[in-house]
Parts: C-alpha cells; structure tokens; sequence
C-alpha cells in the first residue's frame, strides 16, 4: 500500500541535530507515514515578498509549496532558540502563507534541548503561526535533557519518551484519519 505523504520540517541545519533524530524516531514508528520535504528546507531563501509571484519564486519555495500541498500532514521538529522559535522553521512556515499546504491538516510538533523546558517556549513561538495557516495541532513532544535520552540517528535512549513517541505517533495517525474523513 502506498504511504501517506508528510511534510517534514526539521528546525536546525546542524548535521548532528536531536531534531533531526526526532523526526527518525517518528519515521520508524510510522511505516505507513512517508516523511517529505526534509532537504528543502535548508535550501528555501529567507522569504520576500518580491520572490512569491509565480514569475519570480524560487524553484525550492515551488517545491515546497506544492509539496506541502500535497502532503495530508505534517511534523515539525524544531529547536528553541533564544526563548523563541527557530528562524529556520518560520521562514519555512512563511513560504506556506497564501497557500492551501498545511490548511486543516494535522501537525505533530516536537522540541528537543539539554535544558529542563524541552525547548517548549520554541514550539509556543510556532502555534500562532500554525493557527493562522488553519493547521490542526495534536499534542507536541518536548523532550528535555535530550543528549541522554536521544541520537542524532533517532535511536532513542529512554523507556519514558520512547512511550512518548508511541503515543505521539498514535495521535498523529488518529488525527490523520479524521482529516480524511473530513475531506471526503
Ligand atoms: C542560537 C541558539 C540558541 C539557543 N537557545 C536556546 C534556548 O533558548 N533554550 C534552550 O533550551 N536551548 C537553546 N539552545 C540549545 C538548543 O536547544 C540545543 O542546541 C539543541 O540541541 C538544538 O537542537 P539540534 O540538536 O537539533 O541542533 C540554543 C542553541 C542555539 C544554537
């Protein structure tokens, strides 16, 4: 059977990133979930204006774009970054406005750091955002003191937030199948 296309937005471009690794972790709960769209997002220019005609738009912002489109939902794993979201997940965000790619889907959000917040004040930055694209939120993943209990590789390290992706990934399919429903 052909899996499901998601969006996958990965909030740092750090080779080595535990929100990378959050996003394998999902993957490989989800066999039936085909995570998309990874690799463009370090590729979209920061957004203007200037560039969102379809003359002008860059070729990674059409992909982008067309791509969430046809994505029936998404997951965001993003870092907090100075109290607030990540510059690269919201530029990201930004190339969806005006269009149709996240509108009335289900969107799993996660966040990692070494702190105690599990980086929570970065996804809270996000949900405005979200919410003015008509995205569906399901209950975020913080993982707090993340090098202990996940890889870059998304080997997790931990019975408590290997449960948690369990759940997460339940919800999120959950989520999915009453947004098809909708659709119909
Ligand atoms: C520019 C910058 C700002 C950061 N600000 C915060 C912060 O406000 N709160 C926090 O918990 N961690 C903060 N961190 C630490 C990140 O949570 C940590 O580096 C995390 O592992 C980043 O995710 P990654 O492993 O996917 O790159 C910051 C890191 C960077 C590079």
């Amino acid at each position: 059977m052909a899996r499901l296309p998601i969006l996958a937005i990965c909030g740092s471009l750090r080779a080595d990133s535990l929100h990378r690794g959050l996003l394998r972790a999902v993957e490989r709960r989800a066999p039936g979930l085909q995570l998309l769209g990874e690799d463009l997002v370090g590729e979209l220019p920061l957004m203007d204006p200037d560039l969102d005609t379809p003359n002008r738009m860059p070729s990674a912002a059409r992909e982008f774009r067309l791509l969430a489109e046809a994505c029936a939902g998404a997951v965001i794993a993003s870092p907090e970054y100075v109290h607030s979201a990540s510059g690269v997940t919201k530029n990201a965000l930004d190339w969806l406005a005006g269009s149709t790619g996240l509108y009335g889907k289900p969107v799993l959000l996660m966040s990692a750091s070494p702190g105690q917040t599990g980086g929570i004040r970065g996804l809270a930055a996000l949900v405005p955002t979200l919410l003015a694209l008509d995205a569906t939120l399901v209950d975020p993943v913080t993982v707090s003191r993340a090098p202990s209990r996940i890889r870059a590789d998304g080997e997790v390290l931990e019975a408590g937030l290997d449960l948690r992706l369990d759940i997460a990934v339940e919800q999120l399919r959950d989520a999915l199948a009453v947004s098809a429903v909708a659709a119909r």
